[in-house]
């Protein structure tokens, strides 16, 4: 283990940002400003309040009497799209580009701020003249195209929440999202393009909706044209329904409340269904719209392409709110990177001229299989800047992103952050030396540490656990219906302190680089993309030959992580191999493809505490052929 946690050479190493990139930075020193906005964290936020468009001020920046429940710009009044959208149209901005997106098939659809209004505008009386009111969660479960962001922001604009399914996601986990949120309004579309071929959500949503029956109204977009089955009373084409008269009425953006409920957004936990995180307008929309315009240095003339997917927090804060909220032309994606052709992606930055790219290391580690001559058929001189997010990238990766794409003149954002933080935590300016592989320091107004079970600073370069010593305007307010549960998760482990724990460890180098390790808890992040392992589990005992199953993950050089599972079949049920791809296919249907195990092991009984814990730690040990560890709980 010492040898694992010592300070290695490498992180000597620094990438300096260019003169050009300084000097156009916007911010232009960080540690003044991280002084300042720790000794005066209010007035810092109240500062970058004041760029958004409230139509009412707040009384008080933030309100802790009842931490960790704390309220941020209280008493303020603002809608969330009325600074993304409306503000813009009163100004030159009505004319710009908001969005242009390109589907896997190649067809283009570009969208300027008018134009945007005009849609959203339209899908929120539909909305309304569904029933959908304010403090209603609508579920929305589509691919990547613009009509996402369309529902997302036609919700919002009427001061209804909702609560974006990923595409990738399956029945299973579809049905349980749908229940949570007790959604009356499902918006879905017939299918979308991967890989060349078509996803069936419709088909998914249907057996989901069957599931759960709490859905009255189901909304279909028509992106391929597939025959889908559509029920009578229950399903619409959206197309219908945007040329209904009603669409065209005159559609106020509702005033909400800071504090009202914007949207949720499942995560995996350590046990047990997902946790619907809820965000709200006021704090959100400072804290992505803040540290977007800082970390990603958003100029007007930008062309910014976060190439997430929105289904996930990135896409939520960085595909659709915060880029918009700063005015900056958002490139969107449907498909596969490497589709047709593995030039796809950097085809694309040549032909739209983006200027930042931000990506995942899966993503990155994923193309670069493929060689440099890919992207060195294209010109990427547009590009300035670069950006990481979803799982530590290893020096390998950020080095050939910097070197082969970013022509050694782009500086890498390696951002760290979650679901729940709404928005960068740790990360890097542009003006910030960059260590490959760091996420470098906080951002403005956070203050973090890392450390052991007591709260005490460990030494540096030694891993503990990460932790958040102050609140942030992004942060999750709380876990839908389970406000128990948010402080049982994070807040418990640090109470007396009143730190927010943050399920990572990482280390602190000698220079104040964090680097960050890994999840420490029952998650699992495969491609970037957050797992429980109590999911996975749970979906392989739903298959009747399984009695008991335990997921872990074992380093995989593409995936970052990969999953294998261990299970414990019913008594009269032998092991095959034809049952295990059976079980494999099985966790597919009921999570989506990213839940599959990459292998299945037969086991007769698994490792765990005399309390019944399954003791994952050990199977990881077993499996890598490492040291067991403290064993004195193993029930023997
Ligand atoms: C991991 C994604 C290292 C981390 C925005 C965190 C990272 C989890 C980074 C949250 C990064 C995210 N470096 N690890 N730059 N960014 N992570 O909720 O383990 O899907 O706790 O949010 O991703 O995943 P989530």
């Amino acid at each position: 283990m010492s040898e694992e946690k010592s300070v290695g050479s490498r992180e000597k190493e620094f990438y300096y940002p260019s003169e050009e990139i300084l000097a156009n930075a916007n911010v232009k020193a960080y540690e003044e400003l991280y002084k300042k906005s720790i000794t005066d964290r209010e007035g810092f936020w109240a500062d970058q309040a004041d760029e958004l468009h409230w139509f009412k001020k707040w009384n008080k920046v933030l309100d802790a009497a009842k931490a960790p429940f704390y309220k941020w710009f209280v008493g303020g009044k603002l809608n969330i799209v009325d600074n993304a959208i409306d503000r813009h149209l009163k100004t030159w901005r009505r004319n710009k580009l908001a969005l242009i997106w390109e589907g896997e098939p190649g067809d283009v659809r570009t969208y300027s701020y008018h134009a945007l209004n005009r849609e959203v505008s339209k899908f929120a009386n539909i909305l309304k003249s569904m029933g959908v009111q304010k403090g209603d969660i609508v579920t929305i479960y589509m691919p990547q195209i613009p009509e996402l962001a369309i529902a997302m922001l036609a919700c919002a604009k009427i001061g209804a929440a909702h609560s974006v399914v990923y595409g990738g996601f399956s029945v299973e986990a579809l049905a349980e999202r749908i229940e949570d949120a007790d959604s009356r309004v499902l918006v879905t579309a017939d299918g979308g393009w991967r890989r060349g071929k078509i996803t069936d959500l419709k088909t998914i949503a249907n057996e989901a909706m069957k599931r759960s029956p709490t859905i009255e109204v189901c909304i279909t977009v028509k992106r391929t044209g597939q025959q889908v089955y559509m029920e009578n009373d229950r399903d619409f084409w959206y197309h219908d329904l945007m040329s209904l008269p009603v669409a065209n009425q005159k559609c106020e953006t509702e005033v909400m409340d800071a504090e009202d409920m914007l949207f949720i957004l499942y995560t995996s936990g350590t046990t047990g269904r997902p946790k619907g995180l809820l965000h709200t307008h006021g704090g959100y929309a400072v804290y992505t719209a803040t540290t977007h315009k800082m970390v990603f240095d958003i100029k007007e003339e930008d062309r910014w392409w976060c190439a997430a997917d929105p289904g996930w927090i990135t896409g939520h804060s960085y595909i659709v709110y915060a880029p918009l909220i700063n005015g900056a032309t958002v490139m969107m994606y449907e498909g596969a990177p490497n589709h047709p052709y593995p030039n796809r992606w950097w085809s694309m930055i040549e032909k739209y001229g983006v200027t930042i790219l931000y990506t995942s290391p899966t993503a990155i580690r994923g193309l670069m299989r493929f060689g440099e001559a890919w992207p060195n058929r294209h010109d990427l001189s547009s590009l300035r800047l670069l950006g990481s997010v979803g799982e530590p990238i290893n020096p390998e990766a950020w080095k050939w992103y910097h070197r082969v794409i970013g022509k050694d003149k782009c500086p890498i954002m390696d951002t760290w952050w979650q679901t729940e933080t709404g928005g960068f935590m740790i990360t890097p300016l542009p003006i910030t030396p960059l260590k490959p592989g760091s996420a470098t320091k906080p951002f403005f107004g956070n203050e973090i540490a890392v450390v052991d079970d007591k709260g005490v600073d460990v030494k540096t370069g030694e891993e503990g656990k990460l932790v958040i010593k102050s609140p942030w305007p992004g942060m999750a307010r709380t876990i839908y219906k389970n406000p128990d549960r948010y402080v049982e998760t994070y807040w418990k482990d640090y109470q007396q302190q009143g730190w927010y724990k943050a399920g990572d460890s990482a280390r602190i180098d000698e220079d104040g680089y964090v680097w960050i390790i890994g999840r420490i808890d029952d998650v699992i992040k495969v491609s970037g993309y957050r797992l429980g392992t109590a999911e996975i589990e749970s979906a392989l005992v739903s298959h009747k030959d399984v009695s008991e199953a335990a997921a872990i993950a074992l380093p995989h050089d593409l995936k970052g992580n990969a999953i294998h599972a261990y299970v414990i079949l019913r008594t009269g049920i032998t092991g095959s191999k034809e049952l295990k791809e059976t079980l494999k296919n099985h966790v597919s249907h009921e999570m989506g493809p990213i839940g599959k195990p990459e292998s299945i092991t037969f086991t007769d009984s698994l490792p765990k505490t005399r309390s019944g814990k399954i003791m994952r730690r050990v199977l990881k040990a077993r499996a890598l052929g490492q040291d067991e560890g403290d064993l004195s709980t193993l029930e023997q």
